[in-house]
């Protein structure tokens, strides 16, 4: 019988903890989904004791669970083809979590990669990628990237005026060669604006990302001027860790009303990109729907708003990050100070903090943990975990219920898979922690432990500024 501390009852973690798996949509659940308590009393993911991978390859540790990145991930893919009478692809926001072995796992699962950088894509490539899956965003690629992207053979999601100079200057320079004339996208900005729990809908949206709709036949017309492009479709993207439904069903109806329009100004596009943002179970109140409730709106969707105008069905592409990676891995910090300020907080220190995970001092995010060599114990403490930061944001957990506490104790961070690892720093010169991948007790080194040595890599000190005490 497998009993879980106070602060993981949750509904969905105690579900899957007792077995329960019916119906959990992996964006649902606080833990992963292979996480299991052992005989004792530590938890486990995906078949490997916590305490023992801190043990063998150190703290902060990622530890993701490759079941859990496997189930999103189908899910996805299923399930939008299953609402979608037409073609579909997933892809990957690589943004979430961009590395070798996370890359090559979606695309072994036949999800495609959406990459922002020149880095972004040059690690998709050396996954293994398909080319012919990946797509190229950002709201301010170089001329360089351009170039790199259009050699490399992926979609380019146009964003900007300066990208169409860009790109068609490059694509007559490929027609006049052997160049086949690339595949563009063009990112609108859809004018619905959301935050977790609300949205709004505006003609002219504050963002700097996409075309404003109001230029949308400036837009088309260019292309059209421009058949040295394949222009291959329309892309929108309205926000991350959404919980709403209704923003995304409003956005079926407003990039298919921009697909006639395409077609109309003589532009056969046949691919509609509706972006991510599905959001994910940080705390025991997060709500959000499952990756079937999202991609059952989505199909249904834009195969209504094509009926409805007599549309064939366009290609439908999603691009979820956070709600495929996000649950998938759990981060391990080692416990070491407290500090108790009487009658008011007490605090205890881990070994990281905004460095691998920098979301609670960015958006004050929530996160929940349990002490991974203490699972059975009660969680018996209010506690804030801090990070070794010299930051007084540097807060991990505020108000976390935790067992009590003893230095080395190991202390587990929920829902770290996405925006931690991609968005780390080596503020106050932290190396960067290791990751590794689990699965059926096997665990395998994905990331390095960053060195010392390493974070002096890239420096240069003069000759004139060396000292007797230079190391050599
Ligand atoms: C264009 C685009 N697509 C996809 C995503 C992924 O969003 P999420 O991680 O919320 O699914 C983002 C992230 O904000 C984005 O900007």
């Amino acid at each position: 019988m497998v009993v879980v501390q106070d602060s993981a009852r949750i509904q969905a973690g105690v579900d899957f903890l007792s077995g329960s798996t019916e119906g959990l949509s992996p964006n649902q659940s606080l833990l992963p989904l292979s996480a299991e308590v052992n005989g004792k009393g530590e938890l486990e993911v995906g078949g490997c004791s916590v305490v023992d991978l801190v043990h063998r390859y150190g703290s902060p540790l990622y530890i993701l669970d490759e079941a859990t990145l496997r189930a999103a991930s189908q899910q996805y893919r299923e399930f939008l083809a299953q609402y979608y009478p037409g073609p579909t692809q997933v892809i990957y926001a690589s943004k979430a979590w961009s590395c070798l072995a996370v890359c090559a796992i979606v695309a072994s699962e036949g999800i495609g990669l959406d990459v922002v950088s020149g880095g972004e894509l040059y690690t998709g490539l050396q996954a293994g990628v398909d080319p012919a899956q990946i797509y190229f965003h950002g709201n301010n690629k170089s001329l360089d990237e351009l170039d790199y992207a259009l050699q490399a053979g992926v979609t380019v999601i146009a964003d900007n005026w300066l990208e169409l100079k860009y790109l068609a200057a490059l694509a007559k320079r490929n027609s006049e060669g052997t160049g086949t004339p690339p595949r563009v996208m063009l990112r609108i900005t859809p004018g619905i604006e959301c935050h977790t729990h609300e949205y709004i809908r505006t003609g002219h949206l504050d963002s700097k990302f996409g075309f404003d709709p109001n230029q949308i036949p400036e837009v088309f017309q260019f292309a059209q001027q421009n058949p040295q492009i394949q222009w291959v479709g329309l892309h929108a993207h309205i926000g991350s860790q959404i919980f709403e439904l209704r923003p995304h069903e409003d956005l079926t109806g407003v990039i298919v009303d921009w697909l006639v329009t395409a077609q109309a100004a003589g532009l056969p596009m046949t691919e509609l990109n509706v972006g991510g943002g599905l959001g994910i179970r940080y705390t025991e109140s997060d709500d959000p729907p499952s990756i079937e409730d999202w991609c059952r709106v989505i199909g249904n969707g834009i195969a209504a708003a094509c009926q409805a105008r007599s549309l064939p069905l366009p290609k439908l592409l999603c691009e979820p990050g956070r709600s495929l990676v996000g649950t998938a891995c759990v981060t391990a910090y080692r416990v070491g100070s407290k500090k108790v300020v009487p009658d008011l907080r007490t605090y205890i220190s881990v070994d990281g903090g905004m460095s691998d995970n920098p979301r609670p001092i960015t958006y004050q995010s929530q996160y929940r943990a349990v002490i991974a060599n203490r699972m059975q114990e009660a969680a018996t403490e209010t506690v804030t975990v801090a990070g070794k930061h010299c930051e007084s944001g540097d807060i991990v957990l505020k108000d976390a219920q935790l067992p009590p506490t003893e230095p080395e104790d190991i202390l587990v961070v929920m829902d770290t898979g996405a925006y931690n690892y991609s968005m780390a720093s080596n503020y106050n010169r932290l190396s960067r922690p290791a990751a590794v991948l689990v699965n059926h007790g096997e665990a395998n080194l994905i990331l390095e432990r960053e060195t010392y040595a390493d974070l002096v890599r890239q420096d240069r000190l003069p000759e004139r500024l060396r000292s007797p005490f230079t190391t050599p």
